[in-house]
């Protein structure tokens, strides 16, 4: 017997039918879940094991009228069992073979207990760390969005979306969800077409491009109007502009929320005004199998439900469900494999960033000392970050890590603490224990539950009394090692300058603990970069790399004291540097800007040259763009990565451009001593913009391609011609 093709059991379909193709939904009850199965609806979220997901396909398929098989869905954000690093902490890697690995191990896992959905990436751009979703993305730059964004799509997918490692990716949050105002989760955005299309809309553009097969409407409303009843971004842009062919499913009772958001009178006004706009799958709320009356005389449209129908069935068949609906229970993975641990511990070490080593203290010295290890991450387990489900492989201590790794090194353990409220009796007896010891390694930082979703902060210092602890110990004049653990940027300026040595150790998974010890003990470099900014103060968000110029540059930070002077009489001038864009009450920049790490060794950049030094405008429409080589030299003594960045200058435009924005980036391993070269391709598309209309403009001028690795700068003129 021949396949049925989507059209073919579109033509069989009646309106309920079709409308109990366009719904997920949770079921904890299971009889519930099997009668959801035969009467067709169109997906579940994963009933917890290869059997019972097996048994919900068999109603599907062999009792339903017109046996289709379901698709099975669940958040699948950086591991199923075997945890990898945040997503935010993988950008921290600049190397998008951390996210392909991480998203190639998902895959393996969750197919093969019968997920055959993953709603990740999450691609939203962000630069408001208040807002706790930042751990679930790549940070405050497009171009990284997108590229791990891409990366994570193609690892989850692989080639084959039929294959029994692969699942169908999902690009959320579309769009600006990243933007909410306030760092408020939920909240509303506002921003103009122009900031829209080249920050927040480019992820999902590449994502698109990289073979995305669903894609999820945000919670969000943009400039008036809420991302579940947006026609113009989903259907005009993201469908018709972009030529996404796959399937846009709402956020959880996204749809129902139309109707707090003051757009739909009740749930049915707000399906059928979801589903208009250009979703196809709505996301809990009422049942629908039994309902479509329900959606009688709301103006639905006929056309727009069958083409959401199909875009649904086709994925089906892309999965391969309708050959082969069922998984092998026999091959079910339930925990993590020894390979894929091995994976993650490998992806979390590109991920530690040394902010600051003033003292030179790391790598550590591995001969026989006593070592203090205190803070509330010393023998805790939180490492494995937000959003991973009660069945993920719990990552063991840093204590125990670090024992395996520094045999002898005489550990003593300080008391236990809490994040939230370290007692004012623990800071003191870790402040009593430094003086017996030689180095002092205070694990602190943000709890796992502080970020992720509805976890917004407005105030981003080290919860509870952490900063005290610090203090304490800088107070006894042992020399000390700050590991920092949080899923956010945080404020540091209260202990920053104390703390010799910082190093960034985010939530790393399942094997956090042990990449941290090998990062330590110097095994590998600590070669990862920041990809958000540590802004100063909260006052200071958002603080990114990429701002627009303005007309006011300050030169020097403020202060509290400057001398005033009639600006209306005198003019702006009258005093230096005062009428400047900055604040009175902090000096200029984040504490660390993106693109900041050190690393355990020195490189310096030997040959720079683009291949070109003009384009013209013709050939860039056709696809042209320039390749940048680069020699890196490593002139330390020990092996490591440095990170290579090109950012492109354009000092005048028909309008305004960013200081800096980024147009390529690699990550290089040169061995001790050793020179490698690499090639970063700068495509057409970055030496260009979109205008407030939306249309993307190349003009002819001088650029400037900045390359750097944070330490030595080359600037490569580029003119682009009519
Ligand atoms: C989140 C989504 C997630 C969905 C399903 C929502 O609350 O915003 O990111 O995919 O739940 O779990």
């Amino acid at each position: 017997m021949t396949a049925r093709t989507p059209e073919e059991i579109l033509a069989g379909m009646d309106l309920p039918e079709k409308i109990a193709q366009l719904q997920i939904l949770w079921r904890r009850d299971e009889s519930e879940a099997m009668q959801l199965a035969r009467d067709g609806i169109g997906a579940l979220f994963w009933p917890q094991s290869a059997a019972r997901t097996n048994a919900l396909q068999r109603a599907a398929v062999e009792e339903s009228r017109h046996g289709i098989p379901l698709l099975i869905g669940l958040d699948v954000v950086h591991g199923q069992f075997t945890i990898f690093p945040t997503p935010l902490a993988q950008a921290a890697s600049f190397d998008p073979d951390v996210a392909v690995s991480d998203a190639r191990v998902s895959a393996r896992e969750a197919r093969s207990s019968g997920v055959n959905w993953t709603f990740s990436p999450m691609v939203d751009v962000t630069r408001d760390p208040r807002w706790g979703r930042v751990v679930e993305g790549f940070g405050e730059d497009p171009l990284v969005a997108a590229t791990f964004g891409a990366a994570k799509v193609r690892g989850y997918q692989g080639d084959d979306l039929s294959a029994p490692d692969a699942v169908a990716a999902c690009l959320k949050h579309f769009v600006a969800y990243g933007a909410a105002e306030g760092g408020r989760d939920y909240n509303t955005t506002d921003m103009s077409r122009q900031r829209l299309r080249e920050v927040y809309l480019e992820p999902f553009r590449a994502g698109v491009a990289a073979g995305a097969a669903s894609v999820m409407a945000a919670f969000n409303a943009l400039n008036g109007t809420p991302m579940h009843a947006h026609r113009r971004l989903l259907t005009d842009v993201l469908k018709s502009e972009y030529g996404f062919g796959g399937v846009v499913v709402g956020d959880a009772e996204g749809v129902a929320q139309l109707v707090p958001h003051g757009v739909a009178a009740d749930e049915a006004a707000a399906i059928a005004r979801s589903l208009n706009a250009g979703l196809d799958v709505v996301m809990g709320g009422a049942t629908l199998p039994g309902g479509a009356d329900l959606l009688a005389g709301t103006g639905l449209s006929p056309a727009r439900v069958d083409d959401a129908v199909l875009r649904i069935l086709r994925l089906k068949r892309d999965l391969g469900l309708f050959e082969n609906p069922y998984v092998d229970e026999s091959a079910e993975a339930t925990g993590p494999s020894e390979a894929a641990l091995a994976a993650a511990c490998a992806a979390a070490e590109r991920c530690i960033v040394l902010l600051k080593d003033d003292a030179g203290t790391l790598p550590l010295d591995p001969a026989p000392r006593r070592v203090l290890l205190a803070g509330p991450f010393a023998a805790g387990t939180d490492h494995l970050g937000a959003w991973v489900q009660h069945f993920a492989a719990g990552a063991g201590t840093l204590h125990d890590a670090l024992r395996v790794r520094f045999p002898d090194t005489a550990w003593t353990a300080g008391p236990e603490m809490d994040a939230l409220s370290p007692s004012a009796a623990a800071i003191d007896r870790v402040a009593a224990l430094a003086g017996d010891h030689d180095l002092v390694v205070l694990a602190v930082g943000e709890p796992s539950a502080l970020s992720g979703e509805a976890a917004s902060r407005s105030d981003l210092r080290l919860p509870g009394d952490q900063e005290r602890l610090i203090h304490a110990i800088a107070d006894t004049g042992v020399p000390f090692v700050v590991l920092l653990a949080t899923g956010r940027p945080l404020v540091v300026e209260d202990w920053i300058d104390r703390a010799p040595t910082v190093a960034l150790t985010w939530h790393l998974g399942s094997r956090g603990p042990e990449a941290i010890a090998r990062v330590l003990a110097g095994d590998v470099d600590a070669g990862g970069r920041v990809p958000m900014a540590f802004p100063r103060a909260v006052g200071q968000i958002p603080v990114h790399h990429d701002a627009l110029p303005t007309g006011r540059p300050a030169r020097t930070g403020g202060t509290l004291g400057a001398p005033r002077a009639d600006v209306g009489l005198a003019g702006p001038d009258n005093l230096d540097d005062t009428y400047t864009s900055k604040y009175l009450d902090l000096p200029l920049g984040p504490r660390f800007a993106f693109g900041h790490g050190l690393s355990y060794t020195r490189f310096a950049l030997t040959d720079v040259a683009a291949d070109t030094d003009a384009l013209d405008l013709a050939a860039l429409g056709r696809g042209a763009g320039v390749r940048v080589r680069v020699g890196v030299r490593n002139v330390g003594d020990r092996d490591g990565d440095d990170v290579v960045f090109v950012y492109v200058r354009r000092r005048t435009a028909s309008i305004s451009r960013p200081a800096q924005s980024l147009a390529a980036f690699a990550r290089i391993a040169v061995p001790a001593g050793a020179e490698r070269e690499v090639a970063l391709d700068v495509p057409g598309d970055r030496l260009g913009w979109y205008d407030d209309d939306e249309v993307f403009v190349l003009e002819p001028g001088e650029l400037e391609l900045v390359v750097t690795d944070g330490a030595d700068t080359r600037i490569l003129p580029l003119r682009l011609t009519d």
